[in-house]
């Protein structure tokens, strides 16, 4: 018998974020469209989010997170660029190369990952596959999103959730057993769900034409309480999974970032994998759901307060269209976000 060959592991060695200088609170909203301040901070927990000027792309938020994930890991480059995101620039092409041109990371590989919400994760995994079989030896993975650009503006219950962001992070291939390496990610999708959070139209099953653009619906569209219901279940199996795969309790987890689309959300899936609730990072109240860019945004806040020590057990989680759902869990490494 030989010992079972170890595969090279994604490590955590950089942390970059990005967010639009322009702020929108809760009073600004309520301003404009039939809700309230009130309203919006009991039902989900936020407070006010960041939204880009007309002319900002997502590619903008990915190269100013990405420039500081460079900077926080100490590289010039790395081998590969991956992208989450459900607002490309453009429809075709994808975003990564445009972010990796700008970055002047030459010609490397550059592909998008299109999980909704989930995205990060499911980058993470792609990076992660790539490293282990040796097709790069670093991978920056960056979640950009800018849902200010697809949300309706008269629709009171996406506009009150949804924030503008970026964070991006540098892995490199490591050992399993070193602070920052994550652990196999646990991953799903029903695709039975798939109308729950939707652009109706704008791709290939609803083109918009010139001749169809009066009944098409360009805008995001989401059955907010069914996706709620189906989110705690799936957020709170996928966080143990990944947990028992470091042979962690519960009881282990000193920090838990989940995706931060809705505080009654979070906290829901806290209690019934019964963690405290103290153990959960809550940073939506400050920027609401900023789809992709949510897990490494709220790692990024969690660090600059404090929550965040070499050694720690953390675990991260996330749910969105598609539907796609996640986890992945890691030993934080001693790192400093930019
Ligand atoms: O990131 C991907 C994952 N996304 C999520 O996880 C989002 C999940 N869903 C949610 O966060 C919640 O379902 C919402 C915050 C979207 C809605 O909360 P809810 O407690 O499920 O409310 P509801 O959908 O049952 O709506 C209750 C009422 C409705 O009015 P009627 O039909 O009872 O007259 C809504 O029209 O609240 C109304 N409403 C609002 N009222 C004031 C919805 N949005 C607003 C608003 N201000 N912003």
């Amino acid at each position: 018998m030989t010992d079972a060959v170890r595969l090279p592991a994604p490590v955590l060695c950089g942390l970059g974020t990005w967010l639009p200088p322009r702020v929108i609170t809760n009073d600004d909203l309520s301003r404009e469209l039939d809700t309230s301040d009130e309203w919006i901070r009991t039902r989900t927990g936020i407070g006010r989010r960041h939204v880009v000027q007309p002319g900002t792309a997502t590619s903008d938020l990915a190269v100013e997170a990405g420039r500081r994930a460079l900077k926080s890991a100490g590289v010039a480059a790395v081998d590969t660029v991956i992208v989450a995101t459900t607002t490309p620039d453009r429809t075709c092409p994808a975003t990564a190369p445009l972010v990796a041109h700008e970055l002047g990371l030459g010609t490397v590989p550059a592909f998008d990952v299109g999980a909704v919400c989930t995205g990060f994760l499911y980058g993470l995994a792609a990076a992660a596959g790539l490293l282990a079989t040796g097709s790069a030896g670093t991978v920056m993975v960056i979640g950009a999103d800018t849902y200010s650009r697809i949300l309706d503006p008269g629709d009171r219950s996406t506009r009150a959730l949804f924030g503008d962001g970026a964070g991006a992070v540098v892995l490199r291939a490591g050992d399993a057993g070193e602070p920052g390496a994550w652990g196999r990610a646990a991953l799903g999708s029903d695709g039975s769900g798939s109308d729950m959070i939707m652009v109706p139209s704008g791709g290939s099953r609803d083109p918009i034409r010139p001749e169809t653009a009066d009944s098409a619906d360009p805008y995001f569209r989401m059955q907010g309480k069914k996706v709620m219901r189906n989110a705690v279940e799936r957020m709170a199996e996928a966080s143990l999974t990944v947990a028992h795969r470091f042979g962690w309790g519960v009881d282990d987890i000193d920090l838990f970032v989940a995706h931060q689309a809705n505080i009654r959300i979070v906290h829901a899936v806290a209690d019934r994998l019964g963690l405290g609730r103290e153990r959960c990072h809550v940073h939506l109240d400050r920027v609401g759901n900023t789809a992709a860019a949510s897990i490494p945004l709220a790692l990024a806040d969690a660090a600059a307060a404090g929550r965040l020590h070499a050694g720690d057990r953390v675990v991260t989680t996330a749910f969105g269209g598609g539907l796609t759902w996640g986890a992945a869990a890691l030993h934080w490494p001693d790192l400093s976000p930019a």
